[in-house]
């Protein structure tokens, strides 16, 4: 029986780019492109299964084993720290993270600067290493509002094109951390399916160079 690599991508448009690219790599499997609900794609033929996850859940199914490898996004590595193999920087689903509060903020560095964001570690490690105090109240989106009701003073979140701020009025204070997709593998998947991965992870990194 051939081996089945298990692929977790992200749910949305970034994991149809990856998809694209991994059917490059010589890993078709036409039946997700179907318009359905289904979650879990197969083709047995080249030995490969593909799951549908939320982004933010791409790196549990691949620490656990559940998934070989998949495609997750620095700013989840980062804030989960979860243990995985980062192989390689796909250069896409580029964004930042930063700092952002209501353009007329005024920040009195002599007080705790209260700070909402889904990331938290990463909001604390940027804090700690500028040595302020803050307080830290963790939202799990919509975080955009969070000033403007006063619940906060800033927002540490995800600012790709903009537009989400401007829309609401805030204004970016530190863009503090570049993000992009990664292709993790599970470390012990990682050396039974060795061949396989390499294969994949250097048709990526060719396919990303052409870009
Ligand atoms: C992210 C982030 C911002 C938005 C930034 O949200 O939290 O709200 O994208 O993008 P922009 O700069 O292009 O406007 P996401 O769509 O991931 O959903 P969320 O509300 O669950 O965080």
């Amino acid at each position: 029986m051939k081996t089945m690599l298990n692929v977790a991508l992200p749910k949305g448009r970034l994991g149809e780019k990856v998809y694209a690219m991994f059917e490059k790599a010589g890993f078709p499997c036409p039946s997700i492109k179907e318009n359905n609900r289904k979650l879990i794609f197969e083709n047995e033929q080249v030995g490969v299964r593909y799951f549908w996850v939320k982004p933010s859940d791409v790196a549990i199914y691949v620490e656990r084993g559940s998934a070989d490898i998949g495609v997750a996004g620095k700013d989840i590595l980062l804030e989960y720290r979860p243990d995985v193999y980062e192989l390689t920087d796909l250069k896409m689903g580029k964004c930042s993270m930063a700092v952002a509060s209501k353009a007329d903020f005024n920040d009195d560095r002599s007080k705790t600067l209260v700070v909402a964001t889904k990331f938290t570690n990463i909001a604390k490690a940027y804090y700690a290493s500028q040595g302020r105090d803050i307080d830290i109240i963790h939202l799990n989106g919509s975080i955009e509002i969070a000033p403007i009701l006063g619940l906060s003073d800033v927002i540490v979140d995800i600012v790709e094109t903009g537009t989400t701020l401007k829309e609401n009025n805030l204004v970016v204070v530190d863009k503090f951390l570049p993000i992009s997709a990664r292709l993790i593998a599970n470390k012990a998947n990682f050396k039974f399916k060795n061949e396989l991965i390499e294969k994949i992870m250097r048709s990526l990194e060719k396919q990303t160079e052409e870009v």
